[in-house]
């Protein structure tokens, strides 16, 4: 019998998995119909269960008692990996949530494919970590071991950009040098690639992958970045202590604007803090409303809140971003709050562009398309920042959250038929 082999997309935000289907590949259904699975946990204390995706996001949103955690990719490489936190008076290490959460996805594809799975690709992106070689290089051994530990006993590794190449490829009609631009919710992206049908008979590719890049920006820098601007004011970020007028501590702020330290911030020390300089602050009112989110644990509900004001004014000239306070608040924010929230992480995300086209020995102007992949590329400014760039490039929009699971699974053919 031959080996049952899928591609894991294993993504900060979302993942997916990719399969062989006859002589084809399909995404997987992972949650009812939808073939993405958001990489969320969500620890249920009132059923005592733990619930992954929408579901949890879900029973979260409505206020169930849990522990919700997000972005848990953002952890590897990172010391947070060896930290815990405390899931109903038990501490669970991190490396372990992110485990939970692949053994989910590997038994959905068990159930879908009818048999046991050993065999995954498991995607990664070009940088982990960046400017660190040992981090990364550690981050990689800790996504293989975790995989290892779920049961599966043959692990292999792609890019993430390189995946997304080989499944924009089996649309070519002719060859074509592409610029591969993955923008998802943790990291960016970048293969150069020479792609054509022809080529794509060839089992060895890596001749035809001229260079790659990677940063570690995404889709929650750019909600950090809206949410320190404009809900974080809210709750006290530019108030003042003392008759000093000492700032307050900026890492609360921080904290509760990304995605994965949110749950970090959740302790009873972190409250007492908070009530110990109440009576000092400028505005003791805001730091009430940050003492109500710690304590009845809205971090994410704000930063999902966010998301969908990043997400609408990238459709939409403006939106009305609601922030779940007490009493509510709401905020209309316009297309340009979201140009300026994301501009800096653009020139950036443009710069390891540059580093992708040099380390490839190739002219911006010689890049004849560019395949645009990851949810962050519906960000209009960004969009138009690395378009800008690459004037003869024909900009080809896939689909924004499925090219790198499919890829994937059609490496997985290659590795290991
Ligand atoms: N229409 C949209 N406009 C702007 N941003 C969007 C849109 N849709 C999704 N996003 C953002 O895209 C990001 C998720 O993209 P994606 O699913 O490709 O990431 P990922 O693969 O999970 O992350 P990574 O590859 O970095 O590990 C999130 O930050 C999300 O808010
Ligand atoms: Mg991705």
């Amino acid at each position: 019998m031959s080996k049952q082999f899928c591609g894991l997309d294993f993504g900060t935000s979302n993942s997916t998995v990719g399969i062989p289907v006859g002589n084809g590949f399909a995404m997987c259904p992972l949650e009812g119909e939808s073939v993405t699975l958001p990489s969320a946990v969500f620890f249920d204390y009132e059923e005592h269960k733990v619930r992954f995706g929408r579901e949890g996001i879900g029973a979260y949103i409505e206020g169930t008692e849990g522990r919700l955690l997000r972005a848990l990719k953002s952890v590897l490489g990172s010391n947070l990996i060896e930290e815990t936190t405390l899931i109903e008076r038990k501490r669970v290490a991190m490396r372990d949530i992110i485990g939970m959460f692949m053994r989910h996805l590997k038994s959905l594809v068990e159930r879908k494919v009818g048999r046991p799975v050993e065999h995954v690709v498991l995607g990664r992106p070009v940088r982990f970590v960046d400017d660190d070689d040992a981090a990364d290089a550690r981050a990689e051994a800790e996504l293989i071991a975790i995989a290892r530990a779920q049961g599966f006993a043959h692990v292999e590794m792609q890019f993430e950009p390189v995946a997304a190449a080989l499944a924009y490829e089996q649309s070519l009609e002719c060859e074509e040098l592409a610029l591969i631009v993955d923008l998802g919710g943790g990291t960016s992206d970048f293969a150069i690639a020479r792609l054509s049908p022809e080529r794509a008979r060839l089992n060895d590719r890596s001749g035809d992958i001229l260079g790659r890049s990677g940063v570690h920006i995404g889709g929650t820098d750019f909600d950090r970045r809206l949410s320190i601007n404009h809900v974080m004011p809210m709750l006290g970020y530019d108030a003042l202590i003392g008759p000093k007028k000492l700032p307050m501590p900026s890492h609360f702020y921080h904290d509760l604007a990304t995605w994965h330290r949110i749950p970090m911030l959740y302790t009873p020390q972190n409250i007492n803090y908070l009530r110990s300089i109440l009576h000092q602050v400028d505005h003791p009112e805001m730091i009430e409303q940050l003492i109500a989110v710690f304590a009845e644990r809205k971090g994410h509900r704000i930063a999902a809140e966010v998301e969908a004001a990043k997400i609408a004014l990238s459709e939409q000239p403006e939106v009305a971003l609601r922030v779940p306070l007490e009493p509510p608040r709401e905020k209309i924010l316009h297309r340009g709050d979201l140009d300026h929230a994301v501009y800096d992480d653009g020139m950036r995300i443009v710069h390891a562009i540059d580093m992708c086209l040099s380390a490839a020995g190739i002219a911006a102007t010689k890049i004849q398309s560019v395949f645009l992949t990851g949810g962050s590329t519906a960000v209009p400014e960004i969009r138009r920042q690395i378009l800008a760039h690459l004037p003869n490039a024909r900009p080809v929009t896939g689909d924004l959250f499925g090219s790198v699971g499919l890829g994937l699974a059609m490496d997985a053919a290659r590795k290991f038929s």
